[in-house]
């Protein structure tokens, strides 16, 4: 490589993952031997407690000697009471290992929480890039949705006041280990898995075409998980006891987790975040409808990159850039169209006369739209949720 040519980087990631079909079930032995804690946090949401997801790593634990306490009060784009309430009963509880079990929501609470139990930090002061001082709780994240690939960002994002989502960024959020169990995936159902699966796809591509912190390893781990994801999405939305899909498209989610964690997401994240903030749309469903208008209004400038990503999924070509682009572009569509998932506002409620509303607040993400590969303005904006009414 010519002298001077790399542009210096940083890449984080949590130190350690567990890739096991099955391993929530013997939980209490894997922890056992990670830490000397014998009192154990969990922090998830009620679905998953009366689904019995959580019942086969509950009986681990206790047959380890864990004494276990379970915080099932997270809620989808949780609040910050949320969060405070789970420091509380974590505190009371004396324990001394989290386990966030869940989808993202859980996973973002549990990372927070497992900081704030050892801190006297006001949260308002969290909010930004490296605000958190001290340390916290031994943390160990497992997913059980193939999405947010909440698990190894350091990233949790908190629903304040009614509307908006605030993000506390910081290497303490960072997990101590990982757990990637897909057989907790296996009861989710299809639409959630066309969603969640529809935002681990869209961290990947916003990862790789990212303006600012695009690097050598977010790219192989882009690139990687596009392909996992994309040739197993629909095989997982159809059947979902398809034990190689969902295993395929957890690994998928974690690597493109890995991604934007060092290249973050731009446009997309940005104009959905608005939509969970104003009509509650779940956040992998509100990627899903967004996917299409940005990738075309990008399709242009970020051309060379889409059909690099186009060579990462689609049978070799000879034709041009911009073609092959397009070809990538068609691809996605397709592919979410097949996936079962909402492509369209007004399918999901939303009103014609709040998308000036919706433009006017995409336009506080700045911190996501520098990311992205052509500048969006709030005309910009109102157009795209135009093209997705
Ligand atoms: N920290 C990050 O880096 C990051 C990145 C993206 C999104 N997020 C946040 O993550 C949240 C979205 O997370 P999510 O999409 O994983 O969903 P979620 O955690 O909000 O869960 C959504 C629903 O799915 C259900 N569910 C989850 N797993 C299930 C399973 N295996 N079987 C049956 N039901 C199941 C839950 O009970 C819940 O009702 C949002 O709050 C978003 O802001 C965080
Ligand atoms: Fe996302």
């Amino acid at each position: 490589m010519a002298e001077g040519k790399m542009t210096p980087f940083t890449f984080n990631t949590p130190g350690s993952m567990l890739v096991e079909w099955g391993a929530a079930a013997r939980l209490g032995e894997i922890l056992a031997g990670w830490f000397p804690a014998r009192s154990a946090f969990i922090v998830t949401d009620k679905g998953l407690n009366q689904a019995g997801v959580l019942a086969p790593a509950l009986t681990s634990l206790k047959a380890a000697g864990f004494t276990v306490t379970v915080f099932d009060d997270v809620v989808a784009d949780p609040p910050e009471s949320v969060l405070l309430t789970c420091v509380d009963k974590a505190r009371a509880a004396g324990s001394d290992v989290v386990i966030g079990l869940g989808g993202g929501s859980s996973m973002d609470i549990a990372k927070l929480a497992a900081v704030l139990v050892t801190s006297d930090q006001p949260l308002k002061e969290l909010y930004g890039i490296g605000k958190v001082t001290g340390g916290r709780l031994p943390l160990v994240q497992i997913p059980t949705t193939a999405g947010t690939g909440s698990e190894v960002t350091n990233i949790t994002i908190l629903t304040t006041g009614e509307t908006t989502k605030m993000g506390v960024v910081a290497d303490q959020l960072y997990a101590d280990k990982v757990i990637l169990d897909a057989e907790l995936t296996v009861g989710l159902p299809p639409l959630h898995t066309a969603a969640t699966g529809i935002d681990a796809m869209v961290h990947a591509i916003e990862a790789y075409t990212s303006r600012h912190k695009k690097n050598p390893v977010s790219d192989v781990l882009a690139r990687a998980a596009l392909r996992l994801l994309s040739d197993n999405l629909v095989a997982a939305c159809e059947d979902g006891s398809n034990r190689d899909a969902r295993e395929a498209m957890l690994l998928g989610a974690n690597l493109a987790g890995q991604a934007f964690a060092n290249a973050p997401v731009a446009a997309v994240h940005a104009l959905a975040y608005p939509l969970g903030g104003h009509y509650h749309i779940p956040h992998g469903l509100s990627n899903a409808l967004m996917l299409g208008p940005v990738l075309r209004f990008n399709a242009t400038a970020a051309a060379p990159l889409y059909a690099e990503l186009a060579d990462a999924l689609l049978p070799p070509s000879e034709e041009g850039t911009q073609a092959r682009a397009t070809a990538f572009v068609d691809h996605m569509l397709t592919l979410m169209d097949r996936s079962g998932a909402p492509r369209q506002l007004r399918a999901v409620k939303v009103t014609e006369e709040s998308l000036p509303m919706l433009a006017s607040d995409a336009m506080l993400q700045q911190r996501l739209l520098v990311n992205n590969p052509v500048e969006v303005t709030e005309a910009d904006a109102l157009r795209l949720y135009q093209e997705a009414f």
